[in-house]
């Protein structure tokens, strides 16, 4: 009786939803505080100051024509803020043409695949994946191409990447730093990707495009730097949200880039703001656009994430688990130590850990933990950790 594409799509994205569930059962036991909840990706950190004395301040305008429809990239004015901020980050020249602002890193995929793809053509993702690109893809009536990455560092395996690539690749979705594993790709991987794009863009006569997931490039610890994808791939559309680097998440407000650098870049760009406005978004919000352009260079402290993942990731290795210690983002990607990583799920769960599946991910066996919650709940959370770990000895 309904759409059976989606109904199939609802019986695959089950799992977050599924501990979701769960813990708010086990809350209700338990109560909240006796929860060590680390399976949602919802930052608990809160925006900088200037973020809530910008949104304060917008408040008491009494400018005309604040809440009305705009063009579909955004304002003039934050596109340009933004431009002008990302040309001096990656030392290269962005114009407010090649800007446009979106509604968080979710929209900004959707609206470029869909921009991008003629049916049936194929994306390449590379396992562990954001389960949504699975959906984004389909909706823009692409296939799907899921690469396996290096075992336990879970960084880019040339070779499986080099024969993924197709007559038909048109696509390829990168993730750096990465959810689930909070790996950041080296510059020497990107590099070697970019000269085998180059390869078989010339083997097989296409264009291959680069569609760079950028929300987490704020977060990355000690003197890890992410490299500029836009400077490595030619034909690179960035897509960036503040869901995390301001801790945003629910005001949906991000901007995709394409680089100036791609042949016929403004074609692209009106397919973009054509389907920006097509599948419903419209325009990015307007408050949301003009605190950002407010709050150009502000983002949250990633000290915070970075003293979690120290705690987490040394006591985890300390019990004897194994994982690849994250570079940036706000997630471990823990090997599970029995094959089926659901029944270490559920035993984490009588010492009321929530854990999310690695299946959901693509990659069974394994567990994400995002250490979305305080640090004081992750130090209470040690012993629970701790005697799990004795299940296993
Ligand atoms: C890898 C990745 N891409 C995209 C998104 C979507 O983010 P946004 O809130 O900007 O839509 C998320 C959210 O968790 C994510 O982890």
């Amino acid at each position: 009786m309904f759409s059976k594409k989606t109904i199939k799509s609802l019986e695959k994205s089950s799992w977050i939803r599924a501990m979701f569930e769960e813990g708010n059962k086990l809350r209700q036991l338990h109560g909240a505080d006796n929860i060590f909840d680390f399976s949602l990706g919802n930052p608990d950190v809160e925006p900088p100051k200037a973020v809530k004395d910008a949104l304060f301040e917008i408040s008491k305008s009494n400018e005309k024509g604040m809440h009305k429809y705009m063009s579909n990239g955004g304002y003039e004015s934050t596109r340009k803020a933004v431009a002008d901020m990302i040309s001096k980050e990656y030392a290269m020249d962005i114009s407010l043409s090649n800007i446009c602002m979106v509604t968080g890193a979710a929209a900004g995929i959707n609206v470029t695949l869909k921009s991008l793809l003629n049916d049936n053509e194929e994306v390449i993702i590379f396992k562990p994946f954001f389960a949504e690109y699975l959906f984004y893809i389909t909706h823009a009536n692409g296939i799907p191409v899921i690469v396996d990455t290096i075992e336990d560092t879970f960084t880019i395996d040339l070779d499986k990447f080099t024969k993924a690539i197709t007559k038909n690749t048109k696509a390829i979705i990168i993730n750096s730093p990465n959810n689930p594993t909070g790996v950041v790709y080296s510059e020497s991987d990107l590099i070697q990707m970019a000269t085998i794009v180059k390869e078989k863009e010339r083997e097989f006569g296409t264009n291959i495009f680069i569609v760079s997931d950028e929300p987490y490039t704020k977060i990355v610890f000690g003197n890890v730097k992410v490299p500029v994808m836009m400077k490595i791939f030619k034909k690179t559309i960035s897509v960036n949200s503040y869901s995390k680097s301001l801790s945003l998440p629910g005001e949906r407000i991000g901007y995709i880039t394409v680089s100036p650098l791609i042949p016929n870049n403004q074609l692209l760009m009106s397919a973009i703001l054509f389907n920006n406005r097509t599948l419903g978004f419209v325009n990015a919000p307007a408050i949301q656009q003009r605190i950002i352009e407010k709050c150009i260079n502000e983002k949250i402290d990633p000290i915070i994430y970075e003293e979690r993942r120290d705690l987490l990731y040394n006591h985890l290795i300390s019990l004897g688990f194994t994982c690849q210690k994250p570079d940036g983002a706000f997630y471990l990607f823990m090997k599970s130590p029995e094959e089926n990583e659901v029944n270490f799920v559920k035993q984490a769960q009588k010492f009321n850990i929530l854990l999310v599946p690695g299946r959901g991910f693509g990659q069974p066996g394994y567990v994400r933990l995002s250490y979305c919650i305080s640090k004081d709940i992750i130090k209470r959370s040690l012993p629970s950790f701790t005697k799990l770990a004795e299940l296993y000895k």
